[in-house]
């Protein structure tokens, strides 16, 4: 036998390459002046969030630079309720759901008043850069807070928010735990529903954003789905629960069930949605009985998803490498394959599915996504639309 060589075939062919090489690694090089950060968590907590928190105070330990985490979102910044982080403290809280600084909203924080009390604080404390971890309003708080500081502070906001309401990002910290644990409870409702031929009307949170309802019809299997984003009136909304009714009330006895999901956003309640249709049914004599259900802040809670841990863990990096290069005014986005026009991203070192986008460029497009106005909206409702034809049957 000669002596082959790595690139042959068996039978002395050349063997085609079947995958490119990959890219070289780039080491960051975290060249930055920073000496001691501060991390929040605020808004409506999210799991994930401690993950967000673990990988912010250990890439700042590694460096050398003290972290302090704050208590309690913005009313701790303003109160200086600041506790020292460290490997130590962090090391195992990635797995735990809810945040271990805990999570408030703010009035207070929306004044410049607010504002000034947190930067005193801040410099109070020898603090010169801040990690917000949160949403939209959390996300907002923290562009308010940077104008107010006029260069004195280096801040970049990490989103986390089950509600996927935040612009620019494809995901954002918790989202993957909701939508499992909705998932998980409409497996178990469809159960219990094909057992005495129910129908569920399970509404979930979002806010005024569809998502968790879309993702969660789509992988649990529901045979409608209500969402704000396709601006249904009531009596559209009512029609589509009693046809995706209508046709699984012909199923055979262990099919006699129908799972609809409504998202919290929609602009009826679950109570009027379920007594307009339980009326309907009766007339029509559909035999089905229709139960309400609101999954509430269950949703919220739990431990989080490994996807949850890793984008968490992702995010946290790119905040950190953000604020060593300098960077300030900037939302960490897990990107993963979009892209966002030059002018308002720059990259995470060693990281290609996070960037840093401009935080007003986030707060716009979020805002877009709220109003109907984005195109990334607008498609995924479209596509939703055309699933609706399918998902009844
Ligand atoms: O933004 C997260 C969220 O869970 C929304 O889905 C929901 O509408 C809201 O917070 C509930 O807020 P609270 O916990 O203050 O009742």
């Amino acid at each position: 036998m000669g002596d082959r060589s790595r690139t042959e075939g068996v039978f002395g062919q050349p063997r085609p390459r079947l995958r490119p090489a990959w890219p070289k690694a780039e080491v960051p090089s975290y060249a930055g002046t920073m000496k001691k950060v501060a991390v929040l968590t605020s808004g409506g907590d999210a799991p994930g969030m401690n993950g967000a928190i673990r990988a912010v105070t250990l890439i700042a330990a590694s460096r050398g630079i003290e972290v302090r985490g704050v208590r309690d979102g913005y009313l701790g910044l303003m109160a200086g309720d600041f506790v020292p982080l460290s490997p130590d403290v962090v090391g195992e809280i990635h797995s735990a759901g809810g945040t271990i600084l805990g999570s408030a909203r703010s009035a207070r924080f929306r004044t410049p008043e607010g504002r000034r009390e947190a930067l005193q604080q801040l410099s109070r404390a020898g603090i010169d850069g801040l990690v917000v971890v949160g949403g939209n309003g959390s996300l907002t708080g923290l562009a308010a807070l940077l104008d107010e500081a006029g260069g004195s502070l280096r801040g970049i906001g990490i989103p986390a928010s089950i509600d996927n309401d935040v612009g620019y990002t494809r995901l954002a910290i918790g989202v993957d735990t909701a939508v499992n644990t909705i998932v998980d409870a409409c497996d178990k409702l469809l159960d219990t529903a094909g057992s005495h031929g129910r129908a569920f009307i399970v509404e979930v949170m979002g806010r005024r954003c569809g998502y968790l309802a879309m993702a969660a019809a789509v992988a649990g299997g529901a045979h409608a789905v209500l969402f704000p984003e396709a601006g249904k009136d009531p009596d559209h909304l009512v029609d589509t629960v009693l046809r995706a009714i209508r046709s699984r009330s012909t199923k055979p006895r262990n099919r006699r069930c129908a799972l609809i999901l409504k998202a919290e956003g929609v602009d009826v309640s679950l109570e009027t949605l379920q007594d307009a249709v339980t009326r309907k049914i009766d007339a029509e004599d559909l035999g089905m009985d229709v139960r309400g259900i609101t999954l509430g802040h269950v949703v919220r809670g739990g431990r989080p998803s490994a996807m949850d841990r890793m984008v968490a863990t992702r995010l946290g990096h790119g905040a950190m490498q953000g604020l060593l290069s300098g960077e300030s005014g900037r939302m960490v986005s897990w990107a993963s394959g979009l892209s966002f026009p030059p002018e308002i991203t720059s990259p995470v070192s060693g990281d290609p599915r996070t960037c840093l986008v401009d935080l007003d460029a986030v707060l716009e497009e979020t805002e877009a996504m709220l109003t109907g106005e984005s195109s990334f909206i607008a498609w995924r409702s479209r596509v939703l639309g055309q699933l609706e034809e399918v998902f009844g049957q």
